[in-house]
């Protein structure tokens, strides 16, 4: 289907993926949210009635938790963190119809609405299951938050699903000292009623849907794989306390945030319709004309592609028109790192770099398939210099000078007339192209004709004929055609670069139009001209990444972070404890110890002489501090033999460590040498 030279205006939906409210955006968010801009921008350029709508996807144990963690409610969380995204978006030249939140009332009405008519048609089960369950904050835990040492190679500290270090999978019920990640109890079993989405019953719906052209061939096989493996019912609830909305007449159960955050799509559109008095049935009644689009990464496919068509089928809604994967992101051929400082922030590239220069490197390298798409930073800056500066904006800075100058800003009339038939004609194929999301043939295709129009003004020799007497004529017409050429370049790069695109229709005083783009610009005059767009240095490129070793957010896509330091240790016998002879005493010395980051040697008076102690209190006090003090020691720990000398016990200190490390300290009526009780 070839929409592009239709003349029909199109109505089209277009979606991003809904980022989840807990963290900031990345470089590898952001493939797709400028892979779907650039697509909507070209629609819309072509004078299709296209809407571009995102939300926040807000619901969830990972939001609720890291809200709890911070000491605020989820939904000021989410407000703060839709507040962040969007800027960052913005930053990016995103231009959202609308970008709301999952957790809005249209969403709720959506979600409860679809699963009514679930319901009805018969398409829910339930059934109890058993989990697993914190008993201190008594909530149920999702394998990732569960964490224990593997039974594999007895690493510690790994998830229940599967362990960092060796790469084995697991359940949860195989991790040796299972403990929760959330509070540190050891998870107990326990049943409970669970809601399910009985999506074999579309599985013969399904084959046909994926095999209608909805689909990127790669993508279609693996469903076919999945679909030829049998479907599994889906598990839609989740028991509270859980941040997001409570099932109809299920007290108590939550719906999974994987089930409302596809209807967010609706939702949003929604509340765009709402705004701007758009017909929202129009674009979702099962024969409707209107066209919709979810572009989403490669890992998500089968949310999109099994359960959510399932869902809006059953529900009476039409299916999307087709659903547009693509892959992931790596930063120089490796996985974004923290430690390599590839791992970029929207916010911290900005601080360092033109967006348009990631706008245009992502386009150059995407496909309308689903591979993985590498940002290599020395690639990156050569592209963006030898394409963008070097070749399209090099056109306009080598003849609109002497437009300026010589001819008062004013354009002759086009002389070059089979050269720019070539422009406008190749203006099709480049739509083509946009239209297939084939980004990267289409901007080398426009480079080819940036190298033909640079190589006509390298063949005329501006410059030169600017010094010869009575050919005025000739350079005006020389500069013009070079400009209708960058015009033209300009127009098709528009997707990709708003902002220059803009500064382009500022400077040549005309817009960019491309279905008018045969209308040449004659006998016109235009601005002054100025520089559209500076090189990229590498001293840039460095900076930005020395700035994202630095920050790194405190938990990046949904792994939880400990919320209590440390749990509570084992319980010991009183016996145990009365073997600990703890006594008031007088740090009578401080001293720094040679060599020793962390230690500094105390001499300690416990009325029966002196002691000498090694404590790792350093990074908290200096000597000084500490010179008189009382303070509290384990007066019979064995002496340990330490690389600075004998320590002849222990003091006692509580904190996290660094510089929250305090020494205990009795009451001044203590002496040196009282026994503790
Ligand atoms: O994978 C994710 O980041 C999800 N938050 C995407 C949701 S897309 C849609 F279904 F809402
Ligand atoms: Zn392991």
């Amino acid at each position: 289907m070839t929409h592009a030279s239709s003349l029909k205006q199109r109505d089209i939906l277009v979606t991003s993926a809904l980022p989840y409210a807990n963290g900031p955006i990345h470089l590898g968010h952001l493939l797709e949210y400028i892979q779907t801009d650039i697509w909507v921008r070209y629609q819309k350029l072509r004078g299709h009635n296209c809407h571009y709508v995102c939300a926040d996807d807000a619901h969830g144990t990972a939001i609720m938790l890291r809200a709890e963690r911070e000491g605020i409610s989820s939904e000021e969380l989410i407000a703060r963190i839709n507040q962040e995204h969007q800027e960052d978006f913005s930053g990016f030249h995103i231009r959202f119809d609308n970008y709301y939140t999952t957790h809005s009332e249209e969403n709720r009405t959506f979600s409860s609405y679809i699963y009514k008519q679930l319901q009805e048609n018969g398409h829910i089960a339930t059934r109890k299951i058993t989990q697993a369950f914190d008993p201190e904050k008594n909530m149920f835990l999702a394998d990732r938050f569960i964490k224990g040492t593997c039974p594999k190679c007895k690493t510690e500290d790994q998830y229940g699903d599967n362990c960092e270090a060796c790469g084995a999978t697991y359940t949860p019920a195989e991790l040796i000292n299972p403990r929760s990640a959330v509070s540190g109890a050891t998870p107990i079993e326990k049943e409970s009623e669970h809601y399910f989405f009985r999506l074999p019953e579309f599985s013969d719906f399904l084959k046909a849907w994926t095999r209608s052209g909805t689909l990127q061939p790669q993508v279609a096989n693996k469903l076919a794989e999945w679909l030829d493996a049998g479907l599994q019912e889906w598990d839609i609830s989740r028991d509270a306390p859980y941040f997001g909305f409570e099932i109809p007449d299920a007290p108590g159960k939550y719906f999974y945030v994987w089930l409302d955050a596809p209807i967010g799509y609706l939702a949003s559109f929604k509340n765009l319709c709402d705004r701007e008095g758009i017909d929202f049935h129009h674009f979702w009644k099962p024969d409707s004309t209107a066209e919709v689009y979810h572009f989403i990464g490669k890992d998500i496919i089968n949310f999109h592609a099994l359960f959510w068509p399932s869902m809006l089928h059953s529900a009476g809604y039409r299916t999307p028109s087709a659903i547009y994967a693509h892959g992931f992101v790596t930063v120089n051929g490796k996985k974004m790192s923290k430690s390599r400082g590839t791992f970029i922030m929207a916010r911290t590239y900005l601080d360092h770099l033109n967006p348009e220069y990631l706008r245009y490197y992502f386009a150059a390298k995407l496909t309308g398939g689903v591979d993985d798409m590498d940002l290599n930073l020395e690639d990156f800056a050569f592209r963006v210099n030898s394409d963008l500066v070097g070749k399209v904006v090099n056109i306009a800075s080598r003849s609109a000078g002497f437009i300026t100058k010589r001819f008062d800003g004013q354009l002759s009339h086009v002389t070059e007339n089979e050269l720019m038939k070539t422009f406008v004609a190749a203006g099709d194929e480049i739509a083509e192209l946009y239209e297939t999301r084939e980004f990267g043939r289409a901007m080398r295709r426009i480079m080819e004709l940036a190298d033909t129009a640079n190589q006509y003004v390298n063949d005329e020799q501006p410059w030169v004929i600017a010094k010869q007497e009575g050919q005025d004529d000739k350079l005006q017409a020389i500069c013009t055609n070079a400009l209708n050429m960058f015009h033209l370049l300009m127009t098709y790069l528009a997707p990709v670069l708003p902002k220059t695109a803009e500064a382009s229709e500022a400077f040549l005083n005309a817009s960019l139009d491309w279905n008018n783009r045969a209308t040449r610009l004659e006998n016109h005059s235009i601005q002054k001209f100025s520089p559209l767009m500076s090189r990229v240095e590498m001293p840039q490129i460095d900076q930005m990444l020395e700035a994202s070793r630095d920050e790194m957010p405190a938990a990046v896509g949904d792994k939880p972070v400990e919320t209590h330091a440390d749990p509570i240790a084992d319980e010991i016998e009183f016996s145990d404890f009365a073997k600990v002879d703890l006594r008031v005493a007088e740090i009578v010395k401080a001293e720094h110890v040679e060599g020793a980051d962390k230690l500094l040697r105390l001499t300690l008076n416990i009325g029966e002489g002196e002691r000498n102690v090694f404590a790792g209190i350093k990074s908290a006090y200096t000597p000084e501090q500490l010179q008189g003090r009382l303070t509290v020691m384990v007066a019979n720990l064995k002496p340990r033999k330490m690389k600075f000398g004998l320590s002849e016990g222990m003091v006692l200190a509580a904190g996290p460590g660094g510089k929250d490390i305090f020494i205990l300290s009795p009451d001044s009526g203590a002496t040196p040498g009282m026994r503790i009780m």
